[in-house]
């Protein structure tokens, strides 16, 4: 059984390529609802709550849990590997979803935290995310150490995640969306647009809004298929993990399961828990 957390509904996005890419696999989905959105919050309260679902998950019988969430993924997911985890459970283990968007962002693989002698990177990328994860530096350190060249720029995208929760409609996201880009291009000082990194699992349920509102030529970083990718080459080399199953997908949320409909994506019927 492998576990899938976050916040909320975002790492349903994550989730829902993971059961494409494993078809065999039991997966269960913990959405912290009762507590989202992460991004504003404390570092203590993002480890602790993600702590308590990690936990959760792994009293169901998942000994692998993806932080579908790169708010807990940038703020908790050391913390927790190398002190409750470690302290615990030590034959578990806990992923995260920066790790690949690194790998793919640079082409340069997490061993190595060097650039390549012919790294000749001097594109302009930029991190949409939750300010929580631009205040980590998580992305923006592992990228530096990796592609010095990239023209690295960071825009917090404050309340989108909060409006994709609430349900907004799609005009008003169209218009946060927009808002957002606009306030990043100024920042390109010369050197090209050539990528852009959705660096919040809520955000690709927007992809399009961003797709709209980018120039036609920024390649769009897919974190739900980077994040299955990076799991299959996990689990080759980890198989311990890789439980097999029936295909059998379990949701759970800490809020209220008849306010979530609108958010399910068909994937599951949300089961309340209480952590
Ligand atoms: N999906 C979470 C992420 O990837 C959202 C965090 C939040 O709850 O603010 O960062």
């Amino acid at each position: 059984m492998i576990g899938v957390f976050d916040s909320g509904s975002g790492g349903l996005t994550i989730l829902k390529e993971l059961v494409k890419t494993f078809p065999d696999q039991d997966f269960t989905y913990l959405g912290d609802h009762a507590n989202a959105p992460y991004g504003h919050r404390s570092n203590q309260q993002i480890v602790d709550m993600t702590t308590k679902g990690v936990d959760a998950l792994m009293k169901r019988d998942c000994r692998l849990v993806v932080l579908a969430c790169n708010t807990a993924a940038a703020v908790a997911l050391r913390t927790i590997q190398q002190g409750w985890l470690a302290d615990n459970i030590p034959e578990n283990r806990v992923l995260g979803v920066l790790v690949p968007m690194v790998e793919a962002v640079t082409g340069v693989s997490w061993h190595h935290t060097e650039p390549p002698q012919d790294n000749k990177d001097d594109r302009s990328v930029i991190l949409f995310a939750t300010k929580k994860t631009i205040e980590s530096g998580a992305y923006r350190e592992e990228v530096a150490k990796r592609s010095p060249g990239v023209n690295w720029i960071e825009k917090p995208c404050p309340g989108l995640v909060d409006a994709i929760e609430g349900g907004a409609g799609r005009r008003p996201l169209a218009g946060l969306v927009a808002g957002f880009v606009d306030e990043a291009m100024p920042f390109l000082v010369g050197q090209p647009l050539g990528s852009v990194v959705l660096g919040c699992t809520h955000f690709p349920l927007v992809e399009d809004l961003f797709r709209a509102a980018l120039p036609d030529d920024a390649d769009i970083y897919s974190q739900p298929q980077i994040v299955a990718e990076a799991l299959r080459d996990y689990l080759v080399s980890h198989p311990e993990f890789a439980s097999g199953g029936t295909g059998t997908i379990r949701a759970f949320t800490t809020g209220d399961p008849d306010s979530l409909a609108v958010l399910d994506m068909g994937l599951a019927n949300f089961e309340h828990l209480s952590l």
